[in-house]
């Protein structure tokens, strides 16, 4: 029996990198796929039937059964398409992934609108597209799975505004469906990945590797930490059974582990019995809440696994090991 036997996946942006080895390993666990790809260019040009045909082939391949979906996750009515294409293909719809994705980076003083309009209605947009039809399905089921792929760059890439507002209204709205759909046995969670894909390969840096060895950074990962192939364990583990009791959490997938991200919690307060004037806020705050302040978000997970001693690691057996922070240990 495998972890997904009987259970149908619809996996958006499943032609290509994250979203495909995510498409293949819930396949490879025993689920049917619906595969969702536009073939889009990384800024959300054009179309391509071929990458999604390639997942298609490889998850049968392995013995699996998958079809493909070609339209855009940005499109409401194709979204409530897909979720329509499962269940009368397949019966069902226990599990959704949001891969799909593109990037239009730009400084947010140079921004254009449609660069904006176009990454919000893929990431942000596009979430709540499959969501509508799906949440409302799996409702009445009684049961599912939602993993939604975010980023890190949610904590504040200077150079990518619409992503970074894209990927924090997906952590904002899998929180808010957690929260709704605790109560049907749906639990929604976040999957901030990396991995070198095409995604990495438009980065500058990545045409000096290429020019510099003939291959683009994604053609090295394979096989490696930076395989984008590594994200896939963690958002079958999700979507299965054993993860039930996994809802509202927001995960790290980074080399060959993952991290637990901790939500938002209260820091400090000032607090007074009448009301503040700005001024007496002005001189308490220099006092007691500026030396609290924490510096401005940024993205420091990979850094901050990374700078971790051998001391600070524990292991688990089978080359495994697991760190937790100090004030959390058991
Ligand atoms: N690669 C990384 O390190 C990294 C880091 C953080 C977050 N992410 C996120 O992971 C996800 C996958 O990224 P990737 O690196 O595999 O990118 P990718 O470009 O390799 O794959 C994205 C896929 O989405 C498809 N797509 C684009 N627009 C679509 C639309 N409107 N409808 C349906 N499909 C569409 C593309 O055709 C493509 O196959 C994205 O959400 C991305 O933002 C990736």
């Amino acid at each position: 029996m495998k972890l997904l036997d009987g259970k149908v996946a619809l996996v958006t942006g499943g032609g290509r990198g994250i979203g495909r080895g995510i498409a293949l390993s819930l396949a490879a666990n025993g689920a049917k796929v619906v595969i969702n790809d536009l073939g889009a260019g990384l800024a959300g040009d054009g179309t391509d039937a071929g990458p999604a045909q390639e997942t298609q082939a490889a998850i049968e391949a392995l013995g699996g059964k998958a079809v493909i979906n070609g339209s855009s996750v940005a499109d409401h009515a194709a979204a409530q398409g897909m979720v329509e294409q499962a269940v009368d293909t397949f019966g069902r719809l226990d599990i959704v992934v949001h891969a799909a994705g593109v990037l239009r980076d730009r400084m947010i003083f140079n921004m254009t609108e449609e660069e904006w309009d176009v990454v919000v209605a893929v990431h942000l947009k596009g979430l709540f597209n499959v969501l509508r039809p799906a949440t409302a399905l799996m409702r009445q089921q009684k049961g599912g799975r939602i993993i939604s792929l975010a980023s890190g760059s949610a904590y504040g890439d200077a150079g990518q505004p619409n992503y970074s507002a894209a990927k924090a209204g997906i952590i904002g709205l899998s929180y808010s469906t957690a929260n709704a759909m605790a109560k049907y046995g749906v639990t929604s969670n976040v999957v901030l990945p990396t991995g070198t894909t095409r995604m990495i390969d438009s980065k500058p840096e990545s045409r000096k590797i290429f020019e510099e060895t003939g291959k683009w950074p994604s053609e090295h990962a394979r096989g490696t930490p930076k395989d984008p192939d590594n994200v896939a364990p963690l958002v079958s583990f999700l979507a299965s059974d054993r993860a039930a009791n996994v809802n509202g959490q927001v995960f790290h997938s980074y080399g060959f582990g993952y991290t637990l991200i901790e939500p938002p919690r209260t820091l400090a307060r000032l607090e007074g019995d009448h009301a503040w004037t700005a001024e007496s806020l002005a001189d308490a705050f220099d006092t007691y809440m500026e030396p609290d302040m924490k510096p401005r978000p940024a993205m420091p997970f990979g850094r901050d696994v990374d700078n971790l001693g051998d001391d600070d690691w524990h292991a688990i057996g089978e080359g495994r090991r697991y760190w937790v922070r100090k004030e959390e240990s058991r």
